[in-house]
Formats: structure tokens, C-alpha cells, sequence
């Protein structure tokens, strides 16, 4: 059961707590050295199929920085590959797929795979960690949503300008949303088999749905993503929407259905609260970058954002995006430091 007092938890259903939690987007990563010394003998997708690996590194941050929650150590990527598309992760460039989807026959071909055959290695990392993380901090699983799973099938790597899945997406929209339909319906049997490992919060990336008009991304992002969110066996597992690069697209956000909306550094989180609260919490909102500010210059940071909240229910600390490769990891721990000093409730 899920009612142990993780301060995350808590935080999540707008409970009271007894200080604002705290974690960090990517936190298992490049910028820990004790990241890169495992990663030293193993490459990254090896790293995320060897459930030891996997959870050794998950727990790295929880040890270093005090965070309040664990985030299974993963990709977006793994059930882009599970569903037909093989997938590199070259050194300095990022993932890159062997084949796109570029038409209905290639949108036929994908598999919706079933999570426990094609994935068995996320669902005994889940369980590895909920033994070694019992009683410390909850772990949150987590999957692309639709649009940005999609984008990758279809621009093949990161993407600056979209060009490819915004042509599809306005010249063949049926392809479009039958490619979105299909990946919705995968996404949720691999999510329901994390839930059922054991995986007590899930977190849906929609990391490039930032880059739609606020009408496209209704009909292309948040349908698909309240579409996964229909689909979940959610009793008692907070579902956070992390939507980044569109503040205008709040609102649509919220309608999509989840119970905490994570925010970028692209509005004042106070904004982003009136919009929100109190129907959903919210996760977020310093900018990555302001972490190679001086500790006394990033504590103020923080401290801005936590007034902006003034303690009041359903607010959880994060930065707007992942934390970055460069970052000192004492600028993290600062940010940890700082969140549970100025969150302390009388
Ligand atoms: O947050 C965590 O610590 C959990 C693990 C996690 C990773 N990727 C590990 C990773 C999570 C939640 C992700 C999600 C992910 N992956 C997203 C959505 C979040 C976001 O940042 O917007 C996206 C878009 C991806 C796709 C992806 N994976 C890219 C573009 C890259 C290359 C860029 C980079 O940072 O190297 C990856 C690789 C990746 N995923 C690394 C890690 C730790 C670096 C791999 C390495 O060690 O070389």
C-alpha cells in the first residue's frame, strides 16, 4: 500500500506536510561521478536493461542529495524500441533511430508490445527497488506521452524545429492519429505493468509538446495524454503531467486529467498555482541553468519561488527540466538544502 507518510506523496494529493519535498528531473545522470564511474563500463542502454544497474544508479541521488523521491532509471525510448524501432545512443548526438515512421504502412507495422515480454527488465528493476527503497522515499515510473513518444518516431533524434512531424501532422493528420492512438495504447499497458510492479507515482514526459500552437497541442498532445490517463489503474498512484516549453498551454494541460502539472521556469510559479490549484498540484520551477549561480545566489532563487508558493498544499520542488550534465553537484544539494529549510512548517 501507498499510505506510508512520503512527504512526495503527500504533497501530491495536496495533504498537508511537514516540509516542501523535492526531486530533481534526471537526478540519476552525468553531473554525479558516481554516475559516471558505472557508466564507465557500461553503455547507456545496457545501463537501463540490467535491473541491478538500473536500480544501483536510481539510488545514487537519494543517497547524495536528500531527495524526496526516486525516479526509476530509464528511457522515453525503451518502448519506442519494444514497439518496432531500434534505437542507438551515439556518444555527443542522443538517441537515434534505425527507421521513421513516415506513412500509414509504417504506423501499421509497430507492435503494441506487451510490457512483460518485451520489457521485463523495467518491471525487476521496479520490484529490486521498492525492496532497497522501502521506508526511505516512494519511486516514480514514468513513460513518454504520446506527442513526444511520437516526434521520435518520426524525426528519428532530438528535434530543434520539427519539421518532419509538424508536415505529418498537418498533410496526413489521419496518420497522425492513428501513430498517436497506437502509442497511447501501449503507453498504458506499460505503465499499468510499472504501477503493478510496484512503481507508486508516474510521471508522463511531454517534453516537446512545448513546440505546438496552443490548438494543436490540444488535438495532438493533451488528448493523447488524457487518453493514457483514462486507460491507468491510478487508484492511489499520483500522475504528474510535465508539459515543458508552452505556458500559454497550462490550462489545456489541466484538462487532460492528472493530479500534479509539472511547470518550467517559463512563468512565475505563483501564476502557474492560480492557474492549477486547487484542483491539481504542481511540481516545479527552477530553471536548470540558474544552477551555475553562485549556492548563495541560487538559495535566493529558491527562496523566491518557495514565497511565491507561501506553503500553501500541493506544491513539490523540481527544476523546470532536467538537471544538466555540467552542473556542480553541490549546486544540487544546495537546491535540496534550501527547499527543506525555507518548505519547514511550524
Ligand atoms: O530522471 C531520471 O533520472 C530518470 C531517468 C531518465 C532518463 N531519461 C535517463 C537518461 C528519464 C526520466 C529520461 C526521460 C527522457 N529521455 C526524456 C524526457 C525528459 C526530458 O529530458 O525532456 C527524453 C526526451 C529522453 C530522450 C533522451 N535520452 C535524450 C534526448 C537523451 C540524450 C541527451 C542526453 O542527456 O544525453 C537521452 C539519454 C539519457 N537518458 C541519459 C540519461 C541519464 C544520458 C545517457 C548517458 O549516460 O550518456
Amino acid at each position: 500500500m501507498n499510505k506510508v507518510d512520503y512527504r512526495f506523496l503527500k504533497a501530491c494529493w495536496r495533504e498537508p506536510v511537514d516540509t516542501t519535498p523535492v526531486w530533481i528531473m534526471r537526478q540519476a545522470g552525468r553531473y554525479l561521478p558516481e554516475y559516471r564511474e558505472v557508466r564507465q563500463n557500461a553503455d547507456f542502454l545496457t545501463m537501463c536493461k540490467t535491473p541491478e544497474l538500473a536500480a544501483e544508479v536510481t539510488i545514487q541521488p537519494i543517497d547524495r542529495l536528500g531527495v524526496d523521491a526516486a525516479i526509476l532509471f530509464s528511457d522515453i525510448l525503451i518502448l519506442v524500441e519494444a514497439m518496432g524501432l531500434p534505437l542507438q545512443f551515439l556518444e555527443s548526438v542522443g538517441p537515434v533511430l534505425d527507421f521513421t515512421v513516415t506513412d500509414q504502412a509504417s504506423v501499421d507495422k509497430l507492435f503494441i508490445p506487451d510490457p512483460i515480454e518485451s520489457t521485463p527488465f523495467v518491471m525487476d528493476a521496479i520490484r529490486l527497488l521498492r525492496k532497497e527503497l522501502e521506508g526511505r522515499v516512494p519511486l516514480i515510473g514514468f513513460a513518454g506521452a504520446p506527442y513526444t513518444v511520437a516526434s521520435y518516431m518520426i524525426e528519428g533524434k532530438t528535434s530543434k524545429q520539427f519539421l518532419k512531424i509538424k508536415s505529418l501532422m498537418f498533410q496526413q493528420p489521419k496518420v497522425m492519429h492513428n501513430l498517436l492512438d497506437k502509442v497511447a495504447k501501449a503507453t498504458i499497458l506499460y505503465i499499468n505493468a510499472q504501477i503493478e510492479a510496484g512503481a507508486q507515482a508516474i510521471q508522463l514526459f511531454d517534453s516537446w509538446a512545448g513546440a505546438l500552437a496552443p490548438e494543436d497541442f490540444e488535438e495532438f498532445a493533451v488528448r493523447y495524454a488524457s487518453q493514457v490517463f483514462d486507460g491507468l489503474k491510478r487508484e492511489g498512484i499520483p500522475i504528474i503531467y510535465f508539459a515543458q516549453g508552452n505556458p500559454a498551454a497550462l490550462e489545456m494541460a489541466k484538462k487532460a486529467g492528472s493530479d500534479v502539472i509539472g511547470v518550467d521556469w517559463r512563468i512565475r510559479l505563483e501564476d502557474a498555482y492560480d492557474i492549477l490549484a486547487p484542483d491539481v498540484a504542481v511540481q516545479g520551477n527552477l530553471d536548470p541553468t540558474a544552477l551555475f549561480l553562485p549556492p548563495d545566489k541560487i538559495k535566493e532563487r529558491v527562496k523566491d519561488i518557495m514565497d511565491q508558493i507561501d506553503n500553501r498544499p500541493g506544491h513539490i520542488f523540481n527544476l523546470g527540466h532536467g538537471i544538466t550534465p555540467p552542473t556542480p553537484v553541490e549546486s544540487a544539494i544546495a537546491v535540496v538544502e534550501a527547499v527543506h529549510e525555507y518548505g519547514k512548517r511550524s
